[in-house]
């Protein structure tokens, strides 16, 4: 069973940017969302409210937000950590945000300085005070398939930190392989115990490319019924937390897969490319 359509995440310029050295200058981030969203991208998550020393790269995202011309029917979201992230992102004016965890213990430490009680206990308030707001939220299960720390991953844990993000009020669930070591059997594994306790249409996979698999993860995604997938622009990316994790899998090459099969995206492949050839002009 193919859907006839699936919502395309953007995450380049957050999860793509952020893993680049080279600071851009905050009109090209601006320009860049602004032609995403332009080529038909749903969501464009835009910047990062995180401590501004953690992702030196994002520092700028209370500059970012509010220059954004938004176009209408196309969601912002905002990473944010904790309470101070959230102030500072509703004084942005984000219409969305997005918490993040991970599956792992060890990566939770690194990222975000919590465990991962810790981190459900830190988002309740943050997840609340967005939903009064009227904002729609992401929660972020980070390294479901593998941790760059502690290596294997539990998919019970994955499951549980998912199931709890949603009973938190997470509108959309993002399960990633944030370091691109899933095989497609994974999917399945990580995603079959999570369908048990949650529907498909509230999940999103959000895939790395490292060794080339993330093309293949995405059909058995597909396969088990998830319609939602988070990719990179020109592919670019990873996480300054999780050592050796290259890109994500690229927008321009998940579109075109998907539009292969005959499945909707609402997505202009030239329009796209061409914001992909903007944001690598700004890199080199
Ligand atoms: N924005 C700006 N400043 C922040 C902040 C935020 N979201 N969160 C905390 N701070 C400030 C506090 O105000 C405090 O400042 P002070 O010392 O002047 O009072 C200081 O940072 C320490 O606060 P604390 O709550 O102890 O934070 P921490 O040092 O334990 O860091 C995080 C926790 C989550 C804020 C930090 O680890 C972080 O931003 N991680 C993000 C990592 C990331 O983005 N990874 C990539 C995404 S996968
Ligand atoms: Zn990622």
């Amino acid at each position: 069973m193919t859907p006839a359509r699936v919502n395309v995440v953007e995450v380049g310029p957050r999860d793509g940017l952020q893993n680049e050295a080279a600071i851009v200058p905050t009109a090209a981030k601006v320009q860049f969302i602004e032609m995403l969203a332009a080529a038909g991208l749903p969501v464009v998550e835009a910047t990062s409210f995180v401590h501004p020393a953690a992702v030196p790269q994002l520092a700028d995202a209370d500059q970012v937000l509010p220059a954004i011309a938004r176009r209408p029917g196309v969601r912002y979201p905002v990473l944010v950590p904790n309470m101070r992230g959230m102030e500072r992102a509703i004084a942005a004016g984000a219409d969305a945000i997005a918490v993040f965890t991970a599956a792992s213990e060890a990566f939770a430490q690194a990222n975000i300085r919590m465990t991962i009680a810790e981190s459900l206990e830190a988002f309740a308030p943050v997840v609340s005070a967005a939903r009064a707001a009227g904002m729609w939220t992401r929660g972020y299960v980070s390294t479901a398939f593998g941790c760059p720390y502690q290596g294997e991953v539990d998919p019970a844990a994955v499951a549980d930190v998912a199931v709890a993000l949603h009973e938190l009020g997470c509108d959309q669930i993002s399960v990633g392989d944030t370091i691109g070591v899933a095989e497609p059997d994974d999917v399945g594994h990580v995603l079959s115990p999570l369908l048990a306790r949650m529907p498909a249409e509230r999940l999103a996979l959000h895939l790395h490319d490292t060794r080339g698999r993330a093309i293949d993860n995405a059909e058995a995604g597909l396969h088990l019924g998830i319609t939602t997938f988070d990719a990179s622009a020109s592919g670019l990316g990873g996480c300054p937390f999780a050592p050796g994790a290259p890109g994500n899998l690229a927008t321009e090459t998940l579109v075109s897969w998907l539009h292969g099969l005959g499945i909707e995206t609402g997505v202009d492949e030239a329009a796209l490319l061409e914001a992909s050839a903007y944001i690598r002009s700004q890199l080199s």
